[in-house]
C-alpha cells in the first residue's frame, strides 16, 4: 500500500529528528557539559589552548566547505528536479565527461584549503611537542607512571635520603604559570596521561619513554583521566593535577618532603570515642560514584582544607591504626616514610595520604566514609586491583569494624 504524502513527509521529519538526536546523544553531545570537569573546550593552559585553536580552525574550514557543498547540492537537486510525469519518464539527458576548468579549480581548492589547515597543524606538532627552548631550562620535572589502576608521581628535584625522589599518588600537585615536563612511563600495560583543561593525551608505554608538557594558566585544581583502555578498572584510573601559586608550592613541597606525621599520645583527653563518622559504616553499591560531592563546589579550597589536621582525631585509636597497619601486611606494599617497616612500592606512597583529595585511583573522595570502603572490600570498589588480589586474599586479610575504623583514623591522620 502507498503511504499518502503527507504521512511520508511526516515520517522523514521525524527520522531526520531522531537521527540528529541520537547522533548528539551518542556523542555526549550536551551544551551543560561544554565546561564539565573534563571539557577539552574550556581550557585553562597553553597547550590545551593550541589544540583547541587548530580543531576550531579545523572545524571552520570543513563548515566552509560542507556549506558550499551542501549549497550546490541543494541548488541541483531543486532546480533538477522532476517537476510533473512527463520530466520522470523522460530519456536522461547526455553525460558529460569531465570539464577541465572545474577539475583543476575543485584541485586547487583542496590543496588550498589543506594548506590553510596543514601549516598551523604542523605549528602546533611542534608546539605541543615539549615545552619550547626558550622557557625548557625553566621548567619543572616530574615522572608519572600508570599502574593498573592509578598514577604515580615523582619528584625528581625532590631527592629524599634513603627512599630516592619524592612520590605520590593519585594527585599531582605542579607550579601553576611555569611549564611542567611530564615524563611517562608505565609498570605494565599500556595507559594513557589525559587532563583535557591543560593538555591532549599521550600513551604511556612499558620499556618506552614517552613525555608530554603542559602548563596551569593560575592555580586550580584539574581531573585527569587513563585515555586508554588497560583492564578491567580503566574507567577507575583517573587523577588530579592541583596547580599552585609558586610560593604555595613550595611550602606543599616543605611538608610533603617531610616523614610521615607522628601523632602523639594524649595526656588529659584519652579516650575520646570516635568521630561518628567512623563509626558508620553504609553499604555501597558496587558501581555506585565515589564522589561524595564534598570536592565538587569549590575543589580547590577543598584541597587547602584537607592540608590542615583535623582537630577531632584520636591518637589512641592512630596508634592502634598504626599496628594494624604493619600487622595486616599493608607494610609489604605501601611506604610511609619515617615508620621503618613500611617500605613497599607496589602501591601508592602513603607518607601523606590524608593530605590528598581522592582515593584510589581518584575514584573516591578521600573522606573517612569512602575510605573504609575502600579498605572494607578493595574488589568491590575497583575489580581487579592489586590491593585485593595480591594483598587480602593470599594473606587472608580480614578486618573486624574496630580494624577498619583505626585504619582509617591512622590514614586520615597523614597529612
Ligand atoms: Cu590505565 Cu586505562
Amino acid at each position: 500500500m502507498r503511504l499518502s504524502a503527507p504521512s511520508t513527509k511526516l515520517k522523514r521529519l521525524g527520522s531526520c529528528a531522531l537521527a540528529l538526536g541520537s547522533t548528539a546523544l551518542l556523542s555526549g553531545c550536551s551544551w551543560l557539559a561544554m565546561d564539565g570537569h573534563q571539557s577539552t573546550i574550556q581550557v585553562e593552559g597553553p597547550v590545551a589552548r593550541n589544540q583547541l585553536n587548530l580543531f576550531f580552525l579545523t572545524c571552520w574550514v570543513t563548515l566552509v566547505i560542507f556549506i558550499i557543498v551542501g549549497s550546490v547540492l541543494a541548488y541541483a537537486t531543486f532546480k533538477f528536479r522532476a517537476r510533473s510525469k512527463e520530466d520522470e519518464d523522460a530519456k536522461t539527458p547526455e553525460q558529460g565527461h569531465g570539464n577541465p576548468l572545474i577539475e583543476v579549480g575543485l584541485i586547487g581548492a583542496s590543496v588550498f584549503a589543506l594548506v590553510i589547515i596543514a601549516i598551523p597543524t604542523l605549528k602546533s606538532i611542534w608546539y605541543t611537542n615539549d615545552v619550547p627552548a626558550e622557557s625548557r631550562e625553566n621548567a619543572y620535572q616530574v615522572t608519572a607512571t600508570g599502574y593498573q589502576w592509578w598514577f604515580k608521581f615523582e619528584y625528581p628535584t625532590e631527592q629524599i635520603a634513603g627512599y630516592g625522589p619524592l612520590t605520590t599518588g593519585d594527585e599531582l600537585v605542579i607550579p601553576a604559570g611555569r611549564p611542567v615536563h611530564i615524563n611517562l612511563r608505565s609498570i605494565d600495560v599500556m595507559h594513557s596521561f589525559w587532563v583535557p583543561k591543560l593538555a591532549g593525551k599521550v600513551d604511556m608505554i612499558p620499556n618506552r619513554a614517552n613525555y608530554l608538557w603542559l602548563e596551569a594558566d593560575h592555580p586550580g585544581y584539574f581531573w585527569g583521566q587513563c585515555a586508554e583502555y588497560c583492564g578491567e578498572s580503566h574507567a577507575v584510573m583517573r587523577f588530579r593535577v592541583i596547580a599552585l601559586a609558586p610560593r604555595e608550592f613550595e611550602d606543599w613541597l616543605d611538608n610533603q618532603t617531610n616523614p610521615a606525621r607522628t601523632v602523639r599520645f594524649p595526656k588529659a583527653d584519652a579516650g575520646e570515642q570516635p568521630r561518628a563518622q567512623f563509626a558508620a559504616l553504609r553499604e555501597f553499591a558496587q558501581n555506585e560514584s565515589g564522589s561524595s560531592g564534598a570536592f565538587e563546589v569549590a575543589p580547590l579550597d577543598a584541597w587547602r582544607a584537607q592540608q590542615f589536621v583535623d582537630k577531632g582525631e584520636d591518637p589512641v585509636l592512630i596508634a592502634r591504626g598504626k599496628q594494624l597497619f604493619a600487622a595486616k601486611t599493608c607494610i609489604s606494599c605501601h611506604t610511609i616514610r619515617g615508620m621503618d617497616a613500611a617500605r613497599g612500592v607496589q602501591g601508592p606512597d602513603l607518607t601523606h595520604v590524608g593530605a590528598r583529595t581522592t582515593l584510589a585511583g581518584s575514584w573516591l573522595d578521600n573522606t573517612p566514609e569512602q575510605l573504609r570502603r575502600w579498605i572494607h572490600n578493595p574488589e568491590a570498589v575497583k575489580p581487579g586491583n592489586k590491593m585485593w588480589a595480591n594483598g587480602y586474599v593470599p594473606n587472608h586479610i580480614q578486618l573486624t569494624p574496630e580494624d577498619e575504623v583505626a585504619l582509617v583514623a591512622f590514614l586520615e591522620s597523614l597529612k
